[in-house]
């Protein structure tokens, strides 16, 4: 779909479909429209319509309009929040997404967005009418209906604005397409979305692209490299585990790369301390960090982004057998230090240490490790916020400023020593669990223990990473917070 900024007039704008945000108040700018149709805005509001916020209203062949169809959706009579204006413009994509249109044009009439500029603005519609376009109908004998839409128009004050306003726009579709790419991963069934597979979608992404490489390593190569706690999670999984490895010079020769690092369990059944039964199948999305990864990635390159980028997934299935690891069974991670295995379904933290010792090769400036890893996380921020940990408080703040921006937020919680204790093991350095309390902070301090070196940050999306319920599915977070935070470290 094409979607761009025009000067064009609402009245006369030849399109199938003009939508016009207009606000619950009565308002000057939309005076021509309201004019031109002989007062249907007016007295639309004057009989109650068109008052709160999202108000729809939807006429075929307006009369005085060169539009074939209006929609008006009411903005209310405040300025709209941010999360608010996201929202809108979800609505307006749901909306035309819904009706046999080829083309349509956006008009937003006196719309105010509080502490964000028009840039903002333009990015986020044009993230949002990407996002509302994804359809996951892969595993589906009949095709969805897809929305006709092919042309999109936002109407702009002057030409340089508009040239401006799109430049926003695109940005946002490219990060849409991250987002996208995120949850296609997601919500494809742990079946097809294999260790294998991951690997291939990240070598398909830096195909014919000079600066950017993939690398899948095999589980002959992770036990060369001592990766004893990564493979005692694959040890019961007749399917390969891999460790994908993903590195883009965007940016200077010579300067230290960010590195992401993705929990990337393309399910995790617990293993030998089996979860219950109820439910179990979301557990294919336990490798929407891995998924966040390579939906970074397809933005931050789409978007041309001046940085050097590593990107390391471990990528594993953790399965009951005859050989699979046990609880009490204790191996030796790639760092040298041991671990007590207590529950074999605190496997995250098992791939992502040894994940975060082979990243130390890169000597990133900053390492930030993104994973489902804790149910703990769900109770402590439900599904709004991220839980963020970090062992710098600056890169914490940015990372926070980050989610505000993008609307993709993350909420910061301590490691402190009290917590570290609890990982206390009789029999080796420590254990893979620390208790009940405070789960998911002490599953921050188990990683925290393999990145003492590093400047690092763990994004624990537990919470974040998909819908439950009526809209079941991966929610592409948080390759939104992601790529902002890239953008504004190369800004
Ligand atoms: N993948 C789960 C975490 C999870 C749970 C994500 C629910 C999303 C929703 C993780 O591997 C896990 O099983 N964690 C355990 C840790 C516990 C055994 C210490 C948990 O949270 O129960
Ligand atoms: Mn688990
Ligand atoms: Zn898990």
């Amino acid at each position: 779909m094409e979607f761009k900024a025009r000067v064009f007039d609402p009245v006369s704008v030849k399109t199938d479909c003009l939508v016009a945000v207009v606000s619950g108040k009565a308002d000057n700018a939309a005076a021509g429209l309201d004019n031109a149709t002989g007062g249907l805005i007016g007295s639309a509001r004057s009989q109650g319509e068109l008052k709160k916020f999202l108000d729809t209203l939807s006429l075929y062949a307006p009369v005085g309009l060169a539009a074939k169809r209006l929609v008006l959706i009411s903005s209310g009579d405040e300025d709209l929040t941010p999360a608010q204006f996201g929202k809108l413009a979800a609505r307006i994509i749901s909306t035309l997404a819904a009706l046999p249109v080829k083309s349509a044009a956006i008009h937003f009439a006196d719309l105010v967005v509080s502490e964000r500029d028009d840039d903002w603005a333009a990015q986020a519609l044009g993230q949002k009418i990407g996002e509302g376009l994804y359809v996951f109908d892969q595993c589906k004998s009949k095709k969805a209906d897809r929305a006709k839409l092919t042309r999109l128009d936002l109407q702009a004050s002057s030409t340089a604005a508009a040239r401006k306003l799109s430049a926003g726009i695109a940005r946002g579709m490219t990060i849409a397409e991250g987002v996208n790419a995120a949850r296609e991963l997601g919500d494809l069934p742990p079946n097809l979305c294999t260790p294998t597979h991951l690997g291939e979608t990240a070598q398909a992404l830096a195909k014919g692209n000079a600066k950017f490489s993939v690398k899948v390593l095999s589980e002959q190569q992770m036990q060369q490299l001592k990766m004893g706690s990564l493979l005692s999670v694959t040890a019961g999984s007749d399917t390969p585990a891999k460790l994908i490895v993903l590195d883009y010079k965007g940016g200077k020769k010579g300067d230290a790369p960010i590195a992401l690092v993705g929990k990337g369990v393309t399910f995790d059944s617990g293993g030998i301390s089996l979860k219950p039964g109820a439910g179990m199948d979301e557990m294919k999305y336990d490798m929407c960090g891995a998924a966040s990864v390579i939906g970074a990635f397809t933005a931050v390159v789409k978007l041309g982004l001046p940085v050097n980028l590593v990107g390391v997934i471990p990528a594993v299935e953790n399965m009951p057998s005859g050989t699979a690891t046990r609880p009490g069974d204790i191996v030796t991670s790639m760092s040298g230090q041991t671990i007590e295995i207590l529950n074999t379904d605190a496997e995250g933290r098992l791939i992502l240490c040894d994940a975060l010792t082979y990243v130390e090769r890169f000597k990133p400036k900053t390492v930030i490790d993104i994973a489902t890893l804790t149910g703990a996380c769900v109770i402590a921020l439900g599904n709004h916020a991220s839980g963020l940990f970090s062992n710098d408080d600056e890169l914490a703040a940015e990372l926070t400023a980050a989610g505000e921006q993008s609307g993709d937020r993350a909420w910061r919680l301590p490691l402190w020593e009290e917590y570290d204790k609890q990982l206390k093991s009789n029999f080796a350095d420590m254990a893979n669990v620390g208790g009940r309390n405070g789960g998911s902070i002490t599953a921050a301090c188990f990683l925290a223990r393999f990145t003492k070196e590093m400047r690092w940050a763990h994004l624990d999306i537990a919470g974040t990473a998909w819908h439950s319920g009526e809209r079941k599915g991966a929610t592409g977070r948080p390759v939104s917070l992601l790529v902002e935070y890239i953008a504004q470290q190369v800004r």
